[in-house]
């Protein structure tokens, strides 16, 4: 089983690779694409779980709101850079400029969750509950992924 810190992490380390490969790639090329539309995906999905179990968690103790409220509103934050990504041209200079905003955003975010969050996390999701969590994020996630097109369609009709 997987500790849910150990399955936030896992995600954090693939999303830390692909932003280097998304950096390194050039212009529209096949590589950069399929790096981009795994993290797109998995950012949005490993987010949205990450909310619904993990955030939520926390957010039942007073003093964990603030650290979750702080979390919840850099993933709105960088769900907006990703849908700005995913209308412009990935071949442009700004398309990169743009991604490179995002790369480093997103690099600061993990490292706060986990540096900071996990450890106050820990007070409220302890050892005998981490592999349930764990499951739990697992499973949102995989439901998360089927709904991404349906979630940004709602978004824009609002
Ligand atoms: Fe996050
Ligand atoms: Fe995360």
């Amino acid at each position: 089983m997987t500790s849910i810190y150990d399955a936030i992490k896992k995600d954090h380390d693939r999303h830390r690779e692909l932003l280097n490969r998304i950096a390194e790639t050039e212009g529209a090329s096949e590589e950069r694409k399929q790096a981009w539309t795994e993290f797109y995906r998995d950012v949005k999905s490993h987010s949205a779980a990450e909310e619904e179990t993990f955030y939520s968690k926390l957010m039942e103790q007073t003093w964990g709101q603030d650290a979750a409220r702080h979390s919840v509103h850099e993933h709105a934050e960088m769900d907006e850079i990703l849908e700005e990504l995913r209308e412009m041209d990935m071949s442009s200079s700004g398309w990169l400029t743009r991604f490179k905003t995002l790369k480093h955003d997103y690099e600061h975010h993990m490292e706060e969750e986990e540096n900071e969050v996990f450890g106050r996390a820990k007070e409220v999701i302890g050892q005998e509950e981490n592999d349930a969590y764990g499951k739990r994020f697992h499973d949102r996630k995989q439901k998360e992924l089927g709904l991404i097109e349906e979630k940004r369609e709602d978004a824009l009709e609002d």
